[in-house]
């Protein structure tokens, strides 16, 4: 089965179409830079412009920042607030001529990392976070994923990903021991609260995992993301294929 996995992010839109059996991507990702907050009506057009970029005419899946309630986005902490308690799917779909499934996106990174990268034959408990623009999160268990808003638990009187999300540590000028710290404190938080057996690091920063994972001292054992930034991509594209 092959689908169009779609990530939105904060500073951009990716796309690719996946092979969802082996989770690589058919062809090079399309990737449109987003500076601005793109309002919903923007966001479908870019969608629609990935979708003709491949020429595609199969099953369409789009990992967004927000909560997912079915076809809605319920919220945008990073995004324009058109999208809080809004019908995107429903727009996304008219404007690419074809279904399109929404889920959260550190759910689907999660989906493509137990499938085929990190988890992959993990039985145990997972904690996967996405550090970027926010602090995604879901937790992975026999091969059920659940997607979390854990990167707006209360901490240090905000939501952590305030103080924790990779853009924080530029917007601050934080060092990655500063930032690493921080982001230390955090994980323990998770771990008094989940316990997980493995914890997954993605998002873009994972790529850079030996500049900061020397400040955390997790008891899980912690690993970077197998896919580093492709996660969402892939995860999207399984969830349209009805595989997550
Ligand atoms: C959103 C989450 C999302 C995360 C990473 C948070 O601000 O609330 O739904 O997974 O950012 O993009």
């Amino acid at each position: 089965m092959r689908a169009l996995g779609i990530d939105i992010g904060g500073s951009a839109l990716k796309g690719a179409p996946v092979d969802t059996a082996t989770g690589q991507f058919l062809e090079e990702r399309y990737r449109i830079p987003t500076p601005e907050n793109l309002t919903p009506a923007e966001m479908a057009s870019a969608v629609a412009e990935i979708t003709r970029h491949f020429r595609w005419r199969g099953r369409i899946g789009v990992g967004f920042p927000g909560v997912i309630h079915g076809s809605r986005t319920m919220t945008s902490a990073n995004l324009h607030p058109g999208f809080i308690d809004f019908d995107a799917g429903k727009l996304f779909s008219k404007a690419a001529g074809r279904p399109v499934a929404l889920i959260n996106d550190a759910a689907a990174a999660a989906l493509a990392e137990m499938k085929f990268g990190m988890g992959r034959r993990f039985e145990g408990k997972v904690l996967l976070l996405t550090l970027g623009t926010g602090v995604g999160t879901a937790l992975a268990y026999r091969g059920v994923v659940f997607g979390c808003e854990l990167g707006h638990l209360p901490f240090h009187g905000q939501d952590a990903e305030k103080r924790v999300a990779a853009s924080i540590r530029k917007k601050k000028d934080l060092s990655w021991k500063q930032w690493g710290e921080n982001l230390g404190e955090y994980v323990a938080v998770l771990e008094r609260l989940l316990w997980p057996e493995l914890i997954i690091i993605g998002g873009g920063v994972s790529a850079k995992h030996r500049k900061f994972f020397k400040y955390l001292q997790p008891k899980a054992k912690m690993v970077p993301a197998g896919f580093l930034n492709g996660a969402g991509i892939v995860g999207a594209a399984l969830w349209a294929a009805g595989e997550g």
